[in-house]
């Protein structure tokens, strides 16, 4: 009896559990083909919609679209979804997927600077574009914001300073044009926000969308410093452009929902640019909101610019790839941050370092590796909780990077008792040093100089260093090198595209901050800065942003692929006062296009390309043809039904207009042919416009040992501006085993212009 009545309430608990689970709900963006909305709803899509989700739910609407998406984002239960899918009207229902920063601060804290004096030049006004920044929000008391000299808002801006926890509507100005946050998906999935810790406005209370927008069009500052480092005039790329910020990122990551939300209101405001520092797992384009944000934005001539992601140094890493988004990998500028450190065998290593407190004494302390100072397997991270304070007290204690931000291991060994440290890479990082104000005195140093300190740590029976912070150091060479967290290549969703697009400074970067947060991003840190440093590809979107309202200002009849055409064919790839290439942080050794791809961005010369690779939104919906993408998901990016695959035509992704080349053949059987084996040969079709005078254009045509490039016709003759003119080019090889790379160059120049483009090729 007793068992039995055990087993009722058992089942009775079981039952209650299971319904819990069918009934919850999550956040889905529902795609609607407003072709296929009944007459009876008029020219309301928004009652279409709410009909349609209160046929199948009960959920709450969070956001209704109308400019990069047709439809709604709502709360679904799966069995819910699934019903809404199978409605007429729906194209797709696409489950909410949560975006990150791209900066390495979490969970390793990455910077970016902006203003660099000189690098950039100062063409073109861009006081008729906005660009359009989605991110954390903006501190709009920075002087960065000031907008004196700068013209009254141009009349067709439609953008609103929208107020919220402190944060006016009086806050914007000629130059922060528009301020709106976007948390309806953030709460929905994560609960109510705790406005203690963040504010529900466009408030930045992160610091990393104060850095990103000023980068893009920070007016000059004049003596703007982080505590002293890097100090000079501070300015964005396009200093009379204007900014307006979308919050869509919040403590607990970037919501599609919000993201969409943002976009939407950004291009129906009227932003020329829009700049994303952020990015979420490789999903198919018909999956990925910021993909189909941006093919919206691309048709209504609104460039999009991504940051590549942190990911690298490993091979496939690349994020945000659709070939409508402009894809930024970082490089290094030429200024540093030096920091000694010096051990008592008299070696002397160079390191990094932005720490400004008081100095570790110059008499030697003696040092030792985390590892052998603490209880924990993984002791030479130097995770909270893990250093055995007896044994670091008073020393200087060796990290090595990874897993936890650089800054929280100083934090770790300061609240341990120890008086320094020195952070070491791994064989990830290699030799790129990225420089923190770090909350002790520290050194960041190369896997190399780390091996060495740790040989001498370990054989000295009682081994001393003393550290010396120097602080900033310019005219440093190799530079730009390819930043070693850059995301690569080769692109895992569409091998046929080469990205990145194009690499930009990404690493120590200078520009505004928030007065929410230390420079660090530390709860720790009660410091307050008005500029701070950090890296991450985040900080090289933006530089690419704002060049783009530079030459979308200088040259208004440029679509958004004509403008990345022009920065990707002028860029470079070789580093200054040394014939090669780029080289690699991560290795020391050559970087490749799967690096850099076109190379390192040359604003000079982007504004006077010679040619331009164009292409617009046909281009792309024959790209997804050529993907055999089905009618429903080419309408769920493009977002109309008229858009199609023709039956009798033939697609190929080697076709697309794009300013590079990526040959991706296959291995037959996964077997390299013998010696003697049969070539294949893949050919491209391109049509270059005449974006300057008239001339005649030569190609010249190099690629890896063992393939053939042959080029029909070789040579272009433009007679005036405007004009269009195609050619083929085909390459020829013989099979490769499978994991081959190589790479080539195509370039076509006049005597005057070389408009280059990058080749890769890879066998699979
Ligand atoms: C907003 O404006 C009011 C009235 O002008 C002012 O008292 C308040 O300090 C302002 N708040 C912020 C955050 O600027
Ligand atoms: C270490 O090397 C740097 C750069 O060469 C130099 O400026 C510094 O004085 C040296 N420090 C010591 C203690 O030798
Ligand atoms: C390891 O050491 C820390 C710091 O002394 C201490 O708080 C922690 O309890 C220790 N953990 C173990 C498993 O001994
Ligand atoms: C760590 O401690 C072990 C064991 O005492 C020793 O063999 C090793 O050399 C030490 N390593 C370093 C870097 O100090
Ligand atoms: C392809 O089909 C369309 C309509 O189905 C027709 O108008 C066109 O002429 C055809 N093109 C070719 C090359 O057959």
């Amino acid at each position: 009896m007793m068992l039995v009545a055990m087993r009722l309430l058992l089942l009775v608990a079981a039952v209650v559990v299971a319904a819990e689970v069918v009934e919850e709900r999550a956040t889905y963006i529902v795609h609607m083909a407003k072709s296929a909305m009944p007459a009876e709803y008029g020219e309301d899509h928004g009652e279409w919609y709410g009909a349609s989700l209160r046929s199948v739910s009960a959920g709450k609407m969070l956001y209704a679209y109308d400019t990069v998406v047709h439809g709604f984002s709502a709360r679904l239960t799966e069995r819910e979804a699934r019903d809404m899918a199978a409605m007429d009207g729906v194209l797709a229902v696409n489950p909410e997927t949560r975006y990150e920063l791209h900066t390495t601060r979490t969970p390793e804290f990455l910077g970016i600077a902006g203003g660099e004096e000189g690098l950039f030049p100062q063409s073109g006004t861009a006081a008729d574009v906005v660009v359009g920044v989605l991110d954390t929000g903006v501190w709009p008391e920075s002087k960065s914001y000031y907008d004196a000299g700068l013209d009254v808002v141009p009349s067709w801006w439609k953008g609103e300073c929208m107020a919220g926890t402190g944060f006016n509507s009086s806050a914007c100005n000629r130059k922060l044009v528009g301020a709106r946050f976007f948390n309806q998906g953030y709460e929905a999935a994560m609960g109510p926000m705790d406005t203690t810790r963040e504010s529900q406005s466009p408030r930045d209370d992160d610091g990393h969308g104060t850095h990103t927008s000023s980068t893009v069009a920070g007016a000059a500052v004049a003596d703007a410093s982080l505590f002293g480092f890097a100090s000079g005039t501070a300015r964005g790329m396009a200093p009379k452009a204007r900014v307006a910020v979308y919050k869509v990122c919040w403590l607990g990551g970037c919501f599609s929902s919000d993201i969409l939300a943002g976009m939407d209101a950004a291009v129906a405001d009227g932003c020329g640019v829009l700049s994303l520092s952020l990015g979420g797992g490789a999903a198919d384009y018909a999956r990925d909101s910021v993909a189909i944000g941006s093919f919206a934005a691309m048709e209504q001539n609104v460039l999009v610019s991504c940051s590549a992601g942190n990911a690298g140094p490993g091979s496939s890493t690349i994020s945000n790839v659709a070939p409508w988004i402009t894809t930024v990998g970082a490089g290094t500028l030429d200024r540093d941050f030096p920091a000694y450190v010096s051990l008592g065998n008299g070696k002397n290593y160079t390191g990094v370092s932005l720490y400004s407190g008081k100095a570790v004494p110059t008499t030697p302390l003696p040092i030792i590796y985390a590892a052998n100072a603490s209880n924990s397997t993984a002791g030479n991270l130097c995770m909270p909780g893990t250093l055995t304070p007896e044994k670091v007290a008073g020393k200087i204690v060796v990290c090595d990077r990874g897993v936890s931000a650089r800054v929280q291991k100083g934090l770790v060994v300061r609240d341990a008792g120890g008086a320094g440290m020195v952070l070491s890479n791994t064989a990830a990082n290699g030799q790129e040093l990225v420089a923190d104000a770090h909350l002790l005195p520290a050194a960041g140093v190369g896997a190399k100089e780390g091996t060495a300190i740790k040989a001498y740590v370990a054989s000295d029976p009682n081994p001393t260093a003393t550290i010396v912070v120097a602080g900033t150091q310019v005219n440093v060479h190799p530079s730009p090198v390819v930043a070693a967290f850059s995301s690569r290549g080769p692109n895992m969703l569409t091998p046929q595209i080469l990205k990145p697009d194009i690499i930009a400074p990404g690493v120590n970067i200078l520009a505004a901050w928030t007065g929410k947060a230390g420079p660090t991003g530390l709860a720790a840190d009660t410091r307050r800065v008005g500029f701070n440093i950090i890296s991450g590809t985040s900080m090289s979107c933006p530089h690419v942003s704002g060049l783009a309202a530079l030459l979308r200002s200088a040259r208004p009849e440029w679509s958004p692929a004509a403008i990345r055409s022009a920065l990707m064919t002028t860029a470079y790839s070789t580093y200054t006062g040394a014939a090669g290439s780029l080289l690699d942080a991560a290795t020391g050794a050559p970087a490749t296009p799967f690096d850099y791809g076109a190379g390192h961005v040359d604003p000079t010369r982007a504004a006077d390309p010679g040619l331009v690779y164009d292409l617009g939104t046909s281009d792309y919906v024959d790209f997804l043809c050529a993907l055999k993408y089905t009618p429903t998901m080419i309408a769920t990016v493009a977002r109309s039904k008229s858009y199609g695959c023709a039956e009798n035509k033939t697609y190929s992704v080697a076709n697309l207009n794009y300013p590079s080349f990526s040959v991706a053949y296959s291995t037959a059987n996964g077997q390299a042919d013998q010696d003697g084996g049969a070539t294949t040969t893949v050919t491209h079709r391109r049509t270059l416009t005449n974006v300057g005078a008239a001339g005649t254009y030569k190609v010249d045509a190099v690629a890896m040992p063992g393939v053939t490039v042959s080029v029909e016709p070789t040579d272009l003759a433009f007679t005036s501006s405007g004009e269009k003119k195609s050619y083929t080019v085909s390459f020829t090889a013989k099979s490769q085993p499978s994991g081959t790379a190589g790479f080539g160059r195509l370039v076509w120049s006049d005597g005057k212009h070389s408009v280059a483009s990058p080749i890769a090729f890879t066998w699979t």
